[in-house]
């Protein structure tokens, strides 16, 4: 689990780091996507096995749930809620069923287009009229307010899952109490400032057409 977990942390911001391109220079946010879009070693080998993190550290959440539900019932161990464990780390079965709501809406909305185009089609050109689609098709996806509206509540529920998940997945690999403080702050920036930037992308964009 820690480990798709950091593997996913990780995606999450490179993927944050193409994507803020787009609100500086659509032309090498263009180049960019068309060249991680079109890498056979990119297409061929990491994106399948970021497919498979992303189920595996979804399933293995739901199972995680489930056992922890059960243990709930037995004598030795006792959840006494907000005494002693956070409002996020009890809640986030919740926030990851929010963020699996997203991943679902965001594939509709941009991966299974790609592959349709690419693998379907055939067309890896990465060309509209004559120029690179991609910053054009990013800028059509956040006209709509109410897709920006649901965009938005889900980064805000990103937040709240990364707060707890990020030093529970240090802690999981074994991180010293020591190191816990330190963690603790970086946890805190991650979770605040990547997603925010997604919020900020998707605003921007939106205002910006
Ligand atoms: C403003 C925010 C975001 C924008 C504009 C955006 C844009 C995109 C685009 C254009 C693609 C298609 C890439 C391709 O296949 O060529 C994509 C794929 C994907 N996005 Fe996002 N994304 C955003 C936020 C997020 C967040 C917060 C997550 C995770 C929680 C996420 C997870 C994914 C995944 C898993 C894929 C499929 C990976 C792949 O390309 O193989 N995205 N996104």
């Amino acid at each position: 689990m820690a480990l798709s977990a950091f593997f996913l942390m990780f995606f999450l911001l490179q993927h944050f780091a193409i994507n803020i391109l787009s609100v500086f220079s659509p032309d090498l946010f263009n180049e960019v996507s068309h060249f991680m879009g079109t890498n056979p070693l990119i297409q061929f080998g990491l994106q399948p096995v970021l497919i498979f993190g992303v189920v595996f550290h979804f399933v293995m959440g739901f199972i995680l749930e489930i056992k922890n539900k059960k243990a709930q019932g037995t004598s030795y161990f006792k959840n006494h809620g907000a005494a002693n464990s956070s409002w996020m780390s009890r809640n986030m079965i919740y926030s990851g069923i929010a963020i699996l709501a997203f991943i679902i809406l965001h594939f509709v909305d941009f991966w299974f287009p790609e592959i349709n185009t690419k693998f379907i089609q055939g067309d890896w050109s990465g060309l509209h009229n004559g120029e690179l689609r991609y910053f054009h098709e990013l800028q059509e996806k956040f006209l709509s307010p109410v897709r920006v509206g649901a965009y938005v509540l889900a980064f805000v529920f990103l937040t709240l899952h990364l707060l707890h998940g990020f030093t529970s997945a240090f802690q999981s690999m074994g991180a010293t109490s020591a190191r816990k403080k330190t963690l603790q702050k970086i946890g805190k920036a991650y979770s605040i400032i990547i997603p925010f930037g997604f919020i900020f992308i998707a605003l921007y964009h939106y205002f910006n057409h």
